[in-house]
């Protein structure tokens, strides 16, 4: 299984996900600095991978801070702060960086060095923890999937957005695991492509059969029946079931709903954020426009024009047929259901 985040000797490996499927490319990573800008500059995305890779590198921050207490405190506390803010909309984020704070809370009298090990404990066990979840939830998934259905998924939320095995992803995974057939269709995902070249990559990988399309053809394979189901993935999920995921998710939803398919979320709970009532009080990450407007080296529309670029959308709940987290399927209305999934990972 394609595990995209390697931590060893102090040194974070990240599978470069710019460079793919053209090159299979690993960074190595030292510096806290550097994973900011890895998590920044879509090295490395998809809400639950982001979350590991941000709790390594407070891990590596914390080897180079001050050695005393509280002066390492201190250190500690504007790193989380410039690490939480690398990318907003993503919870997982903010999710990883508040755990490993707790870490320090926790322990206000060790030694930095045995803070240090307490951290790196922290971060391994988040990692574990996700492919866990991941597993988890793609079982709980795959019982809504039939033998012989298509898929529809739209960006990528498979083994490289997480710790390993995905989300969306997972989902077919296990059905895949039980003996089903299942094919994908992979929205490309404009602008950054991640379905076509990070979903299609995968899947390839597991020989699990995937067409790509381009974002504006999944209505019209929806109205002539090509489609059974749509699995997608989340960046973050409020506590009334709104779901912010990838730009464009919102208009497969609807589509979904408009041609009676059902429309599924995967993810785990550490994306939903029960603090937030509505998708309303999510924070939209707006990223430069020069992104929509340059592919590799061409540009795709004459110097000077602008062009705006929202990362993600807002998926309102009533459009949502299920939300499948690792410890159940939730069911609307999401307020009660989804409470209910986050106390049963704190219980478990
Ligand atoms: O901008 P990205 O590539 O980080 O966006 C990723 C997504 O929107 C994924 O669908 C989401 O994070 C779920 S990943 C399991």
């Amino acid at each position: 299984m394609i595990q995209p985040i390697v931590f060893r000797d102090n040194t974070l490996r990240l599978l470069d996900q710019r460079r793919l499927p053209a090159r299979e490319e690993w960074l190595e990573l030292t510096d806290p600095q550097q994973v900011i800008d890895a998590i920044r500059d879509l090295v490395v995305r998809g809400a639950p991978a982001i979350g590991v890779t941000a709790a390594y590198g407070l891990v590596l921050g914390a080897g180079r801070l001050r050695e005393s207490r509280p002066e390492f405190d201190q250190d500690f506390a504007a790193l989380c702060d410039r690490m939480t803010v690398a990318r907003p909309t993503a919870v997982n984020l903010a999710w990883a960086v508040r755990r490993m704070q707790a870490v320090v809370a926790e322990h206000p009298e060790a030694a930095v060095l045995a803070l240090r090990a307490a951290l790196l404990d922290e971060a391994c066990a988040m990692q574990v923890a996700d492919v866990e979840a991941n597993r988890a939830l793609g079982h709980h998934g795959a019982t809504l999937l039939s033998d012989g259905a298509t898929v529809l998924t739209h960006c990528n939320a498979g083994a490289l957005a997480t710790a390993g095995y995905g989300t969306a992803l997972g989902v077919v995974r296990a059905a895949v695991e039980l003996g089903k057939s299942i094919r994908v269709i992979a929205d490309e995902t404009r602008p950054y492509l991640q379905g076509a070249r990070l979903t299609a990559w995968e899947l390839q990988r597991d020989d699990i059969p995937c067409t790509v399309i381009t974002d504006s053809m999944s209505g019209h394979l929806m109205q002539r029946g090509a489609v059974d189901a749509v699995v997608v993935g989340a960046d973050r999920i409020a506590a009334n079931g709104d779901v912010a995921n990838k730009i464009g998710t919102y208009m497969v939803a609807v589509l979904a709903r408009e041609n009676g398919i059902p429309f599924y979320v995967a993810a785990p709970t550490s994306t939903i954020d029960l603090e937030l009532a509505t998708g309303a009080e999510i924070p939209i990450e707006e990223r430069d426009g020069e992104e929509v407007l340059v592919i590799g080296d061409q540009r795709m529309a004459p110097e000077g024009v602008p062009a705006a670029y929202p990362a993600f959308d807002i998926t309102p709940a009533h459009l949502v047929d299920a939300i499948i987290t690792e410890t159940g399927v939730a069911r609307g209305p999401y307020d009660t259901s989804l409470r209910a999934c986050c106390t049963a990972t704190e219980g478990g």
